[in-house]
């Protein structure tokens, strides 16, 4: 989920590939790595670690080669360390791999190598590429011109998951193939030479012109030319594109800020924060482990954390009562650190951090290890050091975020934890099956149905003209509407420094409705079908006091009057947050940035709070 970078030409390659991981280091990271072929081998060097580093490894200014490929590694699989960095190579050194994304079946390829009598030396998913992709070489006794191409569309036809790969072969010294699927990458055409990246800024300086691939095109390059294939191997033909992008603007994807494209960026977190955990019959957490026996002694499930993770705990309070039958408290990891919580060994403990080093939540996580509970960690960065502390640690998937007010770690956060009760509720067979499907099927069409909350998003920008000189706003909602409430409120007062309010809609008239004056905002969540007409009678409260109000629902409410009203896609109620969330992130989007505010980093905060 990081950074690619690939030379081939007549320079040397070795400046050119460090220079291009440097321009990728704003998106975050953990280790760092280049292969160059040199005369007759793949010269390799990578160390966990700074790109700077790459420039003290021994040998490294040694390297002639001007063909090499490169990686800045944002570790999903296997913590970051020398052996899990890129490029990977397979057991005869015949290839080296830089690869982005994840391998969702790379446990099962493992296996299938191993029995074929291949080792492994990481413990990334990655590492069964370059030995699939010798497999298929070797397997091939065809000795023409395709045959490393060939291998390496067979090994992609077996990879399931996302993939941005560069290969180099040392029997083919003056090419590089790459491909794609469902991770960025682009070559730019240069003049005698081509460059590859993930992302744009990484070879802005060398060149304006660029090739896009599309899902499985591979694409051959030599210095000269570049040749594209289909699956079959047919040649196609491709035109490059002029980009005018600037450096800044390049490093955002073409988005106007880091926040509108990790807001977009939320179908892919999604997908891959479901993984394969739901293909099969039963959701799957190898890393959990639970018993019925252990679940069954479990009398108190604690979820704590801080902001917008404790919101995602809130969210899903509701759904591990429902399903497992196991009472939930949420709570402020500042607030239960500091009061002695009734909790021992009966208890499971849930600690959410994106970033896992929270100082609050990795203190937290400590008491409950003292009081003897069992500690999982929900984090968005591996090897963070809550995951180092928990008993056990669950990653989200959601890729590096960079802007301060967190977007698309809630939405997976609260897809893990779905997917946790669900498989605690698989164990304790204490759920009603169906409601159970329900869910999954549900689940699996998040990415879609975000998609189509961000088609269009004109009535949000409109409302946001409209109110973003407002001092106050209420946001409003019963059930897991309150809970997504809460957040779009963070949200709101985070980059645009208006006061507001997540309020439970009913609790409303015992105090706050003395707020509700001729022009304050009030936004409202309405999804939770048992509740709506309800959820309609307080809103009617607050129009009647001269509030102006904007409404969220998956729920037909065409004919009830309100003025603004911002249709999403039907879902689960339990989950409905993870759709919600999008126009209220859209909304405090959109009026900081009509207010001319510094979105990405807003006034006094930072993204990870590592002191108490
Ligand atoms: C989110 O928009 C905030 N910036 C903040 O509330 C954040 O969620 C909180 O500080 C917790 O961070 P963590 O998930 O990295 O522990
Ligand atoms: N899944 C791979 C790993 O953990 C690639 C991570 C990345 O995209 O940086 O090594």
């Amino acid at each position: 989920m990081c950074g690619i970078v690939g030379y081939i030409g007549n320079k040397k390659a070795t400046p050119i590939l460090i220079q291009g991981l440097t321009r990728l280091e704003y998106r975050g990271y953990d280790s760092a790595g280049i292969a160059v072929i040199e005369k007759d081998k793949i010269e390799v060097k990578k160390d966990k670690g700074r790109v700077s580093n790459l420039y003290n490894l021994d040998g490294i200014d040694d390297l002639k080669g001007t063909c090499g490929i490169a990686h800045t590694r944002w570790a999903t699989h296997g913590k970051p360390s020398k052996e899990n960095s890129h490029p990977h190579m397979d057991n005869d050194n015949l290839f080296a791999v830089v690869h982005n994304g994840i391998i969702e079946n790379y446990n099962e390829l493992r296996n299938e190598l191993t029995e074929k009598g291949y080792h492994f030396l990481s413990q990334t998913d990655t590492e069964v590429i370059p030995n699939l992709i010798n497999y298929y070489y070797k397997q091939d006794k065809e000795n023409d011109t395709l045959k490393v191409l060939r291998a390496v569309r067979n090994a992609c036809t077996e990879l399931k998951g996302s993939f941005a790969l560069e290969i180099i072969c040392i029997k083919e010294p003056e090419n590089m193939i790459v491909v794609r699927k469902d991770s960025p990458l682009v070559i730019g055409k240069g003049n005698g030479e081509n460059y590859i990246a993930s992302d744009i800024p990484a070879i802005l300086s060398y060149t304006k012109d660029f090739y896009f691939l599309n899902d499985y095109e591979f694409a051959y390059l030599s210095k000269n030319n570049v040749k594209f294939y289909d699956t079959e191997l047919n040649e196609i033909k491709k035109n490059t594109k002029s980009i005018e992008w600037d450096s800044k603007g390049a490093e955002k994807g073409g988005f106007e800020h880091f926040m509108l494209k990790e807001i977009y960026e939320q179908p892919r977190a999604i997908r891959e924060t479901i993984g394969t955990r739901l293909n099969s019959s039963k959701v799957s957490f190898e890393e959990l482990g639970f018993t019925k026996e252990y679940l069954e002694t479990i009398n108190k499930i604690y979820i704590v954390a801080c902001g917008t993770a404790m919101h995602a705990g809130i969210v899903s309070k509701n759904i591990f009562e429902k399903l497992c039958k196991i009472p939930v408290e949420v709570d402020i990891a500042s607030e239960f650190r500091y009061r002695d919580p009734l909790i021992d060994e009966k208890t499971l403990t849930i600690f959410i951090s994106q970033s896992g080093e929270t100082a609050d939540t990795i203190a937290a996580l400590k008491l409950a290890k003292e009081k003897k509970a069992k500690t999982i960690a929900i984090s968005n960065v591996i090897g963070s050091s809550i995951t180092r502390e928990a008993d056990y640690s669950i990653y989200t998937h959601a890729g590096p975020e960079i802007a301060v007010a967190s977007t698309k770690a809630y939405t997976s956060q609260v897809t893990i934890l779905t997917l946790i009760a669900i498989y605690c509720a698989e164990i304790l067979e204490k759920a009603d099956l169906a409601k159970i499907e329900t869910l999954k099927k549900d689940l699996l069409s998040l990415p879609a149905k975000v998609d189509e909350i961000l088609k269009d998003t004109s009535a949000i920008k409109k409302f946001a003209k409209r109110v973003y000189k407002e001092k106050d706003m209420f946001f409003l909602g019963r059930g897991v509407d309150y809970a997504v409430s809460l957040e779009g409120s963070l949200k709101l007062k985070e980059i645009s420094y208006i006061h507001s309010e997540g309020y439970a809609s009913g609790e409303l008239k015992h105090g706050p409705i003395a707020l509700i004056d001729t022009g304050v905002t009030v936004v409202a969540t309405i999804t939770d079908e048992a509740l709506v007409e309800k959820s309609i009678s307080n809103i009617q409260e607050v129009i009647t006091r001269g509030a102006k109000v904007l409404v969220i629902t998956n729920q037909n409410l065409e004919n009830k009057g309100f003025e603004t009203v911002i249709n999403i896609p039907k879902i689960s109620t339990e989950i409905s947050p993870i759709l919600s969330i999008i126009p209220l992130q859209l909304l405090a989007y959109y009026i900081s940035k009509e207010k001319g505010l510094d979105v990405d980093k807003p006034r006094n905060l930072a993204k990870s709070v590592t002191v108490e």
